[in-house]
């Protein structure tokens, strides 16, 4: 678990949501404004000083008195509903505006869709959209005459009136409709196709509660699972394994499942007592077995089950060494390995006997410049999924018969891409078939599902997603820039604009967006509502600065712990670099991060606030000084290797020096918009609203500072589709009121 917002997958996945602003709700009857009242100042918070010392270092929180963990302080939620009321009450004006350009953003999407199905076993499994509908339905189909007709490239669901009907398995709109937030993170069939088990979130807290039911009838089948995270995957077709978490959300403990038995005779298969580990689950896709990884930032180990004996329990697959971190697949008789080491920093390709895995054969060598960030594993192939020069890169490569001895790869296969920067991501495919299933993007390509033929080196395109309202992906340029760093570093910049609509002469409005942590790699996507701005005559650019991993480990590691500073300076690098090149000027530079990118917004814009004319952070990580010196806090123990241990002095000074809370000053900022989330259990709403109540205290401008606090919401926002719309057309209103680019309605 990070503090990561994807917001990649929010218009595919079904997130959350439940009170909206304007809808009437339990906490609004506990203050005193409503919707109609028109307040002109903003909400002063009080002050309540907080003394925290350490190192002889004090430091004064007035706002500390903003936490509170119980979410039920009512003077809390007054101060947060007042903070809502302003901000409404601040764009009151432009609301009309924004319901349009809901519309619009809306108009774009195919409401009425279906996903690509995959086959595992004698079905087609898919999700269906519906018109009007927030949710997703999951759904099957028989495959006519299945065991004849092995997987091909051109295997599309029959769905003729004589074909075998749609069973929807599981509607989320009904199940939905009692929650203001609704959100389904897993959702696994058994073996034998007989029932489904579905880990159900209805608050935004990523609390889990996973169901099982009956897949014909739609019946529970025992009591659900409470209290647990969304890992779960089935054994066999009686047996589910599970993980839960301590009192800090840490996930801690494996157990094994019987159906009809009850949860508290569960049995536990392992307890991570290391609170600066957490656990994790993967089935194989050979099926054939269960991972239980262990990890922290820079070391990672793994248990093996056997899926058909899951009460033997746990085995060894990889030691427990700090520093080495490790990653499991399975075929035949061989477990594959990805093993990172402080030397092999991106990665090798190691496969071990199943009966023996102490013998281990390199199958790809550690390169200085390619990075191993996946594998796929097929009956008959192997696809690699790598980095290059910031690039991702997907190999596919021929494996002798199972049965024979593994030694070595032949040579392998890359797969070309279009675009010269884009997105590929692993989707499931089917083990015993030849067909490498990705799914593909770029910032003018929308997403594209592919089946790669391993044995030919076909592609077809399975499905694109649909566009509405005279969208051509020809009309949009799409280009990589380099920015170079305050040491030299080159940081590498994707941008997408409009051709016949930007003048390039310093003139035209630009969002920069970026993150910078976890080693997670901001690939290019593409995103409708993005056309919005786009179509606005916007530049969008990524800043894929030092933190994140597309450059490889060391990218990762060049911007973390007491090189943090970084992330941030790169990013400066980056704005600074599109003012020269004359992409934008201060007065049009927007910028945008969300979670740990939203702590990159705070320190950049204490750092420069004259560079950015407007700023959003979302869900943003701004207090990490007094979040990482807090192990009461989720995520804080298991982040001490991400941003260093400040109950060391050295870290101490260093995380005091960028932490945004601690850096606010009497000066003048951009505008900015702030979001949170009530029940985020990753960044927890008092920080972005402690952020904003001292910098409101604390500035020198005039300029908008908007806070906005989800009260049926966790970290990634509301769930339902419609209502993300609705948010993003939020988010841009505010961005273009900021550069006063709102027509007259
Ligand atoms: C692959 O095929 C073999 C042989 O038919 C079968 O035993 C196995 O269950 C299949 N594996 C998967 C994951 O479908």
């Amino acid at each position: 678990m990070w503090r990561l917002f994807n917001s990649r997958s929010l218009l595919v996945t079904a997130l959350s949501l439940s009170a909206s602003l304007s809808s009437p709700n339990t906490l609004r009857s506990m203050s005193s404004f409503s919707s109609t009242d028109t307040m002109r100042s903003p909400p002063a918070a009080k002050k309540v000083e907080h003394r925290m010392e350490m190192f002889g270092d004090v430091r004064v929180d007035n706002y500390y008195w903003l936490r509170d963990d119980s979410r039920t302080s009512p003077e809390v939620l007054s101060y947060l509903q007042q903070e809502n009321a302003y901000t409404d009450s601040v764009l009151s004006g432009t609301k009309q505006f924004e319901d349009q350009l809901f519309k619009e953003i809306r108009g774009r999407i195919k409401e009425e869709d279906i996903s690509v199905p995959y086959r595992q076993g004698p079905y087609y499994y898919y999700t269906r959209n519906l018109e009007g509908k927030e949710y997703l339905q999951h759904c099957r189909r028989l495959i006519p005459n299945h065991d004849m007709t092995p997987c091909s490239v051109h295997d599309t669901m029959p769905t003729g009136p004589d074909d075998p009907p749609e069973h929807v398995i599981l509607d989320e709109n009904i199940k939905a409709q009692e929650h203001g937030f609704y959100s389904i993170q897993a959702f696994k069939v058994s073996p034998n196709h007989k029932l489904v088990a579905y880990a159900e979130d209805t608050k935004g807290d990523e609390i889990y509660t996973v169901h099982v039911i009956d897949v014909e009838i739609g019946a529970p089948v025992g009591k659900p699972l409470t209290s647990v995270t969304s890992d779960v995957e089935w054994a066999n077709d009686d047996t589910l394994v599970y993980i839960t978490m301590d009192e800090i959300l840490r996930p801690d403990k494996v157990w094994l499942h019987k159906l009809g038995t009850d949860q508290s005779s569960d049995i536990c298969l392992y307890h991570e007592k290391d609170d600066t580990f957490s656990i994790d689950l993967q089935k194989s896709e050979s099926q054939e077995f269960l991972f239980v990884g262990s990890e922290n930032k820079i070391t990672r180990f793994i248990f093996f089950i056997d899926a058909s004996k899951p009460e033997d329990g746990l085995k060894v697959l990889t030691p427990h060494v700090v520093g080495i971190a490790s990653w499991a697949k399975h075929r035949g008789n061989h477990f594959f390995i990805i093993r990172r080491s402080e030397e092999f920093f991106n990665s090798e390709l190691l496969a071990c006997p199943v009966d023996d895995v102490s013998v281990t054969t390199p199958l790809i060598p550690h390169r200085e410049r390619i990075k191993i960030q996946d594998t796929c594993l097929f009956a008959n192939h192997l696809a690699v999924y790598e980095r290059e020069n910031g690039l991702p890169k997907v190999i596919a490569y021929h494996l002798p018969a199972v049965d024979e001895p593994l030694t070595s790869l032949e040579d392998g296969r890359a797969i070309d891409f279009i675009d010269p920067v884009y997105t590929v991501d692993p989707a499931q495919s089917e083990f015993n078939s030849s067909i490498l299933r990705f799914s593909y993007s770029s910032l003018r390509t929308p997403d594209s599902v592919y089946d790669y033929d391993m044995n030919t080196g076909t592609s077809v395109v399975k499905k694109i997603e649909t566009v509405l309202g005279g969208f051509d992906a020809s009309e949009y340029v799409t280009e990589r820039k380099w920015a170079t760093a305050s040491d030299g570093t080159q940081v590498p910049i994707s941008i997408v604009y409009r051709k016949n609509l930007v003048n390039l002469d310093g003139s035209d409005p630009l969002l920069l967006y970026g993150y910078g942590s976890y080693e997670v790699c901001i690939d290019p996507w593409f995103k409708a509502s993005r056309l919005s701005l786009l179509d606005r005559g916007f530049i969008f650019a990524i800043a894929h600065i030092r933190g994140g991993g597309e450059m490889g480990r060391q990218w990762y590691e060049n911007g973390k712990y007491l090189k943090k500073m970084n992330t941030f300076t790169d990013f400066i690098a980056c704005a600074e670099y599109l003012i020269e090149q004359r992409y934008c000027s201060k007065e049009k530079l927007c910028i945008e991060g969300r979670s740990a990118g939203g702590l990159l917004m705070g320190s950049v814009l204490n750092m420069r606030p004259d560079l950015f004319k407007v700023a959003f952070a979302g869900v943003p990580f701004v207090d990490v000084l007094t979040t990482m010196l807090d192990p009461t806090i989720p995520l804080t123990t298991s982040e001490w290797e991400e941003w260093g241990d400040p109950r060391k002095e050295e870290f101490y000074h260093y995380m005091k020096a960028y932490s945004p809370v601690d850096n606010i000053k009497a000066k003048n900022y951009p505008h900015i918009l702030v979001t949170a989330g009530l029940h985020d259990p990753r960044v927890m709403y008092s920080e972005p609203a402690k952020f904003v109540a001292k910098l409101r205290a604390t500035k020198t401008d005039n300029n908008m500072l908007l806070l906005k606090c989800e009260f049926g919401a966790g970290h990634s926002s509301k769930s339902g589709r419609f209502e993300k719309l609705q948010e993003q057309a939020f988010i841009y209103t505010f961005i273009l009121k900021a550069l006063d680019m709102i027509p007259e309605l």
